[in-house]
């Protein structure tokens, strides 16, 4: 008889071959078993293999199906996938930020078939006006007036994610060469949508707790900035949260020079209660923008964006030129999620987990002195600048760790040394081995 490895084996190496689209539902135990001529505990063994090789997903009750590999998932380690590189196989990703939750598949399947039984279902399906239908963005702006962000339903723009939310910002509202100042560390989206669209980034130093806006007076004064760029409740990478005071200042210094604010709120939810954000002080002059991205799902690509009214025929013509309108399928579902109180409870059940996974952080690598707020999703981890922050990076990526490094971030031309780790993607239980194969990496290579 064979055994449970040689099935497995053989049942692998179809799945490689593309054999099975994903998703595509497998045999049940005991078909499997009498195709193979197998026992059924082995069977149910076969599948325990194929799925901790990151190969089938096990549904209770549904049956198992083929994994879609393509997509990262949760746990890196299960994966099995590479970096790129050839033969590098990726053992924890540390790379990229996400939610830190388990599965939403039940959530969505539920949403799914609550939508299927609602009135006019075609509705979703019609052209939807540019920034969305005025019912869904009457939800958003509910759900934001609970956040004390202060918006009117005709000022909120539905957006496929916070990225695009940016993009069409620039797109609206910049031309070539115009200058923005941004933090000396700053969110690479931000840096690649400048570079795309021709803008330059000014850098603002950074203190332990946010900006020198001395600085950023000193900047204001001396080049013709149009907007900043900023992360005021809990900033990526370094996770700070302004106070009001320097929340004042900045809308202050704005006001004096005729600025636009751009507010990125992708992670503020993790850091409640927080000041009030700027577009309450200052709405006349805030994008404010956030999605439900790392709250809810990735893949949702569901954003929102506040524009100040003047901004409207401008933000208007944009997104007719570019994305024409949101998804309304995308929106059904996450304007339910808005409304029901799901997106409240996964945005608690993340800071939860994020603190969690700080709290393994700080035991294992406490040492390293990392910069993080106690409930972000990432840390980061400053490096002497003549100890090898690029022989770190290569050493983990050798071991199938991946990590950012200081450039992605840096808007200076003297990139300072550091590594963002997020701690989204690991489980909790690989968490501590995967930090400790991280301490190790920093004991042994060796300041040049
Ligand atoms: C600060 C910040 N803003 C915006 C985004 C983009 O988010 P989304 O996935 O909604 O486009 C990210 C994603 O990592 C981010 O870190």
């Amino acid at each position: 008889m064979r055994t449970y490895r040689e099935v497995a084996a053989e049942l692998a190496a179809q799945i490689a071959d593309g054999r099975w689209a994903p998703g595509h539902r497998l045999p049940t135990h005991r078909r499997l078993a009498a195709e193979y001529g197998i026992a059924v505990a082995t069977a149910t063994r076969v599948y325990a293999e194929l799925e901790r090789g990151g190969l089938v997903v096990g549904e209770t009750g549904r049956g198992t199906f083929v994994r879609d590999r393509s997509l990262r998932l949760s746990s890196a380690s299960e994966s099995g996938g590479t970096d790129g590189r050839e033969g590098t196989a990726v053992r924890a990703d540390l790379a990229f930020t996400q939610p830190l939750s388990p599965s939403r598949a039940d959530l969505l399947r539920t949403a799914l078939r609550e939508l299927a039984g609602a009135g006019d279902l075609d509705a979703v399906l019609r052209q939807q006006p540019p920034g969305g239908r005025p019912h869904d963005r009457e939800v958003v702006a509910d759900f934001l007036r609970s956040r004390d962000i202060p918006a009117h339903a005709t000022e909120v723009v539905l957006t496929n994610g916070a990225q695009h939310a940016l993009d069409l910002v620039v797109r609206a509202m910049f031309s070539p060469g115009d200058v923005i100042a941004v933090d000396d560390l700053t969110y690479p989206g931000f840096k690649s949508l400048a570079r795309a669209h021709g803008l330059e980034l000014a850098p603002i130093p950074t203190t332990a707790t946010g900006p020198d806006l001395a600085a950023l007076t000193r900047l204001c004064a001396h080049r013709p900035v149009r907007a900043i760029y900023t992360m005021p409740t809990l900033h990526n990478p370094l996770g700070w949260v302004l106070d009001a005071s320097q929340r004042r200042e900045l809308v202050s210094i704005a006001r004096q020079h005729d600025l636009l604010l751009i507010e990125d709120a992708a992670y503020a939810f993790l850091a409640d209660p927080a000041p009030r954000p700027l577009a309450s002080a200052a709405p006349e002059r805030t994008f404010w923008l956030s999605s439900l991205s790392k709250s809810v799902a990735a893949g949702l690509r569901f954003g929102m964006l506040v524009i100040p009214p003047a901004a409207a025929p401008a933000i208007g013509r944009t997104l007719r030129t570019t994305m024409a309108s949101p998804s309304g399928l995308i929106s059904a579902v996450a304007v339910r999620w808005l409304a029901d109180g799901t997106v409240d409870s996964l945005e608690h059940a993340g800071c939860l987990a994020a603190g969690h996974h700080q709290r393994i952080l700080h035991r294992e690598l406490g040492h390293l002195h990392p910069i993080a707020h106690p409930r972000s999703y990432f840390a980061w981890l400053p490096i002497d600048p003549d100890q090898r922050m690029d022989r770190i990076a290569a050493e983990l990526s050798r071991r199938g760790i991946r990590v950012c490094t200081a450039d992605l971030f840096a808007t200076t031309p003297h990139v300072p040394h550091g590594l963002r780790l997020a701690l989204g993607s690991p489980a909790t239980e690989e968490l501590p081995s995967v930090l400790a194969e991280v301490r190790a990496v920093f004991d042994t290579v060796e300041p040049r």
